[in-house]
């Protein structure tokens, strides 16, 4: 088994049998004990305070636990690795990225430390409150989150990441919209583009690859256009999520954005789940993973107010914390930077987190126009 699979297998054996434990006699214990420390890649993976994220599907998202498994499960006859889809590496080593084969939810390694002990230690608890009180956040929905706590050679080696993210796919839907041969569905994941970015403006950005300089944040090259009631309620969301992020310190987080074109101008209709014809191009998907708030919402899609397009919208990435050791040393290396070779101004890693709010909120109104 290569290694995407091994880890893939691992968090789906996780999510679905969860942490039920087998009698085993004091041999078979010790043997268990180091096949699963010499195993590279196939880690013990266990949930995260799975009753805080159990609580926020069943009684918030309106997802039951069956409902749920099932897109873990792998269908009669296949092997539990196949539940899991691959979809390219995020990048820097160590991290991979998966979809379910339903397309419904995203797996994510967290393998920086920094980032998994800030969203575990700091963020989960404001994060689950803010969740169940504000149907309307845009904060992406996480359902589980899965740590590897023994000791194995291939988490001290990095080869497998520890922690993973199981969260919700924005691109729901975009599969069966490909089937029928509706238009392309186009994505950007948006984030402030007035920070300096070391692989962008040192040198030209002639030091790094193109891979590396294409991960940078997009840049949004048209408007949203909303009317006034779905831009207020865009704001006042937007307002919230980002003070909870700026209280609890994080920084460098993006807001990903989803434009699906209409092909009869019509986003009204095709927003609308009451109104679908079941031929026609829709884009509200048939057995939501996360239905509240009713349609049409920002995961759902949101109609423009001049019908052309749908939108859907969601805030990801926000495990960066200015006050974790490495975001501090990172601070640190570009002040220095800054004092001895060329005034570049903050990276978006580097600013305090109320100055980012304030130019991610700004980012977002600049690209939304009203229009009744
Ligand atoms: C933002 O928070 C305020 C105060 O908690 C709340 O009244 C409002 O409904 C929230 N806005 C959204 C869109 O959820």
């Amino acid at each position: 088994m290569g290694r995407q699979e091994a880890i893939a297998r691992s968090i789906v054996l996780a999510l679905v049998n969860g942490t039920q434990k087998r009698a085993r006699s004091a041999w078979a214990w010790i043997l268990a004990l180091f096949s699963a420390f010499f195993s590279l890649y196939q880690l013990h993976f266990e949930k995260i305070r799975p009753t805080d994220f159990a609580n926020l599907r069943r009684h918030h998202w309106d997802v039951a636990d069956d409902a749920y498994l099932d897109s873990f499960r792998p269908e009669g006859g296949k092997k539990p690795e196949e539940s899991l889809k691959a979809t390219g590496d995020m990048g820097f080593s160590g991290s991979t990225f998966y979809a379910t084969a339903d397309q419904k939810y995203l797996v994510k390694s967290v393998p920086r430390h920094s980032e998994h002990s800030f969203f575990r230690d700091d963020l989960l608890t404001p994060y689950v409150e803010h969740m169940a009180a504000q149907p309307r956040s845009l904060l992406v929905r996480i359902s589980d989150f899965l740590e590897s706590p023994r000791l194995s050679l291939g988490k001290m080696l990095r080869l497998a990441p520890s922690h993973h993210i199981v969260m919700e796919n924005i691109m729901y839907g975009q599969n069966e919209a490909k089937a029928r041969g509706d238009v392309d569905w186009e994505q950007w994941d948006l984030k402030p583009t007035s920070y300096f970015y070391p692989e962008r403006d040192i040198a030209d950005g002639r030091l790094t690859s193109e891979a590396t300089k294409s991960q940078l944040a997009d840049e949004f090259p048209d408007k949203i256009i909303l009317s006034k009631a779905q831009a207020d309620q865009l704001f006042s969301s937007l307002e919230n999520d980002t003070a909870l992020l700026a209280k609890y310190n994080a920084v460098d987080y993006s807001l990903f954005l989803v434009r699906i074109e209409t092909e009869s101008g019509e986003a009204g209709r095709v927003a609308d789940p009451d109104q679908q014809s079941p031929t026609g191009q829709s884009v509200i998907p048939q057995d939501p993973p996360a239905v509240p708030p009713e349609p049409p919402s920002w995961r759902t899609g949101v109609p423009s107010s001049d019908g052309k397009h749908v939108y859907r919208a969601a805030v990801l990435d926000f495990f960066w914390a200015k006050h974790k050791l490495q975001p501090i040393f990172m601070t640190f290396l570009i002040n220095a930077w800054n004092l001895l070779i060329h005034r570049h101004g903050p990276m978006s890693i580097t600013t305090t987190p109320e100055e980012y709010r304030q130019r991610f909120l700004k980012m977002c109104r600049g690209y939304v126009e009203v229009r009744d």
